[in-house]
């Protein structure tokens, strides 16, 4: 599909646009909502400038692809629920999304997606990371494309929450996933491991499982498969949450960098 509605510039051939040409905070056209449908599934991550969204008018952006998710480990914001707010400044022990990831795969049905709007960013610093699980999978050997499919990967959130907040009585998501998953709509594969919510793999020894998913993180580690976002105040960062990792760099403290997110619900991963 050509884009007529809006302009797309890829920032590699393998993961990232920036998308030119569209008002998130007004109700988009059936013609600029499809051809903003059709970035995302084309580049997985995509990004705007010099947004103004209120919370229901960012909410009402993302319900555009789907129902709205609770976050199952942060409260959202008092008056709106679906809403996280993402926010490090000097006191900060921890920020959200340090460490390599997808966004929930220990929810039965993992996110759909995230919307990220950022409303304060450090002066230095503060980028994150996007991976394309689409072109990790597509660089395995074929050996190990046969070896990975039909094996399933345990994912737990218990132990990314209970140790941030060691106060809370909750028990945490836990959930069985394909490792290969086929995305709803591209119908391509990915890469469906993380390194943050992954415990193990099912049906084979817990070394050889953790040999695997080591060498399997090494290899969508690859700077081949990435993209950088470096973020101005009113940037917005929406990826599809099926066939990405992404990763928060943390290299601004003490400094403020501030935003909300909101995720837009998926189904279960096959
Ligand atoms: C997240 O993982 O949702 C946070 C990403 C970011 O703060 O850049």
């Amino acid at each position: 599909m050509a884009y007529d509605a809006i302009e797309v510039k890829p920032m590699t051939r393998r993961i990232g646009a920036e998308i030119f040409g569209v008002d998130l905070g007004q109700p988009l056209s059936n013609r600029q909502y499809e051809e903003v449908h059709q970035a995302l599934m084309e580049h997985q991550v995509i990004f705007f400038r010099d947004q103004e969204m209120s919370h229901d008018q960012h909410k009402a952006f993302g319900r555009l692809f789907g129902k709205l998710a609770i976050h199952s480990g942060v409260p959202g914001l008092p008056e709106h629920k679906e809403v996280v707010a993402i926010h490090a400044d000097a006191t900060s022990k921890f920020v959200a999304g340090e460490n390599w990831h997808s966004d929930l795969t220990a929810d039965a049905e993992p996110p759909l997606g995230s919307v990220l709007y950022m409303k304060v960013v450090p002066e230095s610093g503060g980028d994150t990371m996007f991976a394309s699980m689409y072109a990790a999978y597509d660089a395995l050997s074929p050996r190990m494309k046969t070896y990975l499919d039909g094996m399933t990967a345990v994912h737990d959130a218990n132990h990314i929450y209970k140790a941030l907040f060691p106060d809370v009585e909750k028990q945490y998501p836990r959930s069985s996933h394909p490792v290969i998953r086929t995305h709803p709509v591209t119908k391509r594969k990915s890469i469906f491991v993380n390194p943050s919510y992954t415990t193990h793999l099912e049906g084979v020894s817990k070394e050889e499982g953790d040999a695997i998913l080591n060498y399997l993180y090494l290899h969508c580690m690859n700077p081949n498969f990435q993209c950088r976002f470096r973020w101005a105040p009113n940037s917005v960062a929406f990826w599809d949450n099926r066939c990405t990792w992404h990763q928060a760099i943390w290299d601004y403290f003490p400094d403020t960098r501030s935003g909300f997110r909101v995720t837009v619900a998926g189904d279960k991963p096959f």
